[in-house]
């Protein structure tokens, strides 16, 4: 772990991310101030206690989320943005509506429909994680932005996002305020790493998003940059790994070396090596590239397939331009052409690109932070993301400039 000393000036606003993978657990420490964004620090570690983002064991997690961010220096100022699963999550489509008396509609209006939306959700016992504008109606009539046309009534078609499953938010929420933190945002996973990954061109298009993790499979269909259709499969690089360790009559961990090392998905290697392992005895033995092929070949075909299956289910086969995969399984080696093989669409690797055009990170730390532009990073950093968005425009401290930032990313 890097350790550094801040220097906390007036304006300056520290942002931790963290995410609570299967896998892994992962915080990103970011500082916002007037001349920009600078990434700060960043610790991982193996997650314990949690199953398919299920929490099966309060103090291995707590344990995980005091490692991580142990020795970052926060202070009580620190905004907090933690990612959450989907599993964790509910949809609900509502129509929101105001009466705008034939006036040219200004962003106070607006305004004034998503408060009519958020007061509707308030008294409820869930909590509002996102509100995603889909459509406006000026007068019944369909308009991509209603600001500056007459008309009587103003209507939202709109997705929100709401914690599901109270208890496993509050839970893993209480978890960090025993570690001295007050989480002030949540982002659903598949919105962090579609912002963390898509690209410009991307952002017009209809494309599906996969991040594959330890535990789980996030996927999420964003329509120009408008999340329209999210769903989660329990399938991840564990399943790999158990198929190894069973096909292989290896431990876990040693399947973990292996399948990193050698995680060719889409052609059987030409020349086939042979590699040293160590069973469960602590004897040496050998294990051939094919043998390691021929099983996870047929373990990404299907967990593609199914994924493949979950988009025909919703009507979206057919209907997308391409495919981002990212979370630590996009890693393996072949995984993007098996998937374009198996999708029939253009798939590409989702690496971290907000560092393109978003972050500072001096030189000297270049180095050491260089990992988080792996897909493994994907959540995370997409909450860096959407934390800088948010504070950039709490600090213009204008409701319009709110309205615009969220029309900005979902759109
Ligand atoms: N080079 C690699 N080759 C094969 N698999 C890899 C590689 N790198 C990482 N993985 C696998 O990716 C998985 C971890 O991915 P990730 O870090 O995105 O998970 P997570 O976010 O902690 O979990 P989840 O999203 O399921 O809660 C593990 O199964 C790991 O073995
Ligand atoms: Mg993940």
């Amino acid at each position: 772990m890097i350790r550094l000393l801040l220097k906390k000036k007036e304006d300056d606003i520290l942002v931790l991310a963290i995410d609570v993978g299967s896998h892994k657990t992962c915080a990103v420490l970011s500082k916002l101030s007037n001349s920009g964004f600078e990434v700060l620090n960043f610790s991982s570690c193996p997650s314990k206690g949690l199953k398919k983002g299920n929490i099966l064991d309060k103090d291995a997690v707590f344990s995980c989320i005091k490692t991580v961010i142990d020795g970052m220096n926060l202070d009580g100022n620190t905004e907090v943005i933690l990612s959450v699963p989907s599993v964790f999550t509910t949809s609900l489509d509502k129509r929101y509506c105001i009466a705008t008396k034939k006036k040219k509609i200004s962003n106070q209006q607006l305004s004034r429909l998503f408060d009519t939306a958020y007061s509707d959700i308030s008294n409820k016992d869930v909590s509002l994680i996102h509100l995603i504008p889909h459509v406006f109606y000026v007068d019944g009539v369909s308009v991509d932005n209603p600001v500056g046309l007459e008309g009587d009534i103003l209507e939202m078609q709109s997705m929100m996002i709401l914690s599901r499953h109270y208890r496993a938010v509050d839970d893993m929420l209480s978890l960090f305020k025993k570690a001295g933190l007050d989480v002030t945002y949540l982002i659903m996973c598949q919105i962090a790493s579609y912002l963390s990954t898509v690209s410009d061109e991307e952002k017009n298009c209809r494309v599906l998003l996969v991040d594959i993790g330890g535990g789980k499979t996030e996927i999420g269909i964003f329509d120009k940059g408008v999340l329209k259709h999210f769903s989660c499969l329990p399938l991840g690089g564990n399943h790999f790994t158990n198929d190894l360790s069973i096909g292989l009559a290896l431990p876990f961990n040693e399947c973990e070396r292996v399948k990193k090392m050698f995680s060719e998905v889409y052609t059987m290697p030409e020349d086939t090596t042979e590699i040293e392992v160590i069973c469960f005895d602590g004897s040496v033995k050998t294990v051939s590239t094919d043998d390691i092929f021929s099983i996870i070949n047929p373990r990404a075909e299907e967990m593609l397939l199914l994924i493949k299956s979950e988009l025909k289910r919703y009507g979206f086969d057919g209907q997308l331009h391409c495919a981002i995969i990212t979370g630590g399984v996009a890693n393996m080696k072949g995984f993007s052409l098996l998937a374009q093989d198996i999708f029939e669409i253009p798939v590409r690797i989702g690496t971290v690109s907000v560092f393109d055009y978003e972050m500072e990170v001096s030189s000297k730390k270049q180095g050491a932070f260089n990992d988080l532009k792996k897909p493994d990073f994907a959540c995370v950093m997409g909450a860096v993301m959407y934390a800088i968005e948010l504070f950039k425009a709490q600090k213009n401290k204008t409701r319009s400039a709110r309205l615009q930032w969220l029309k900005r990313i979902f759109s």
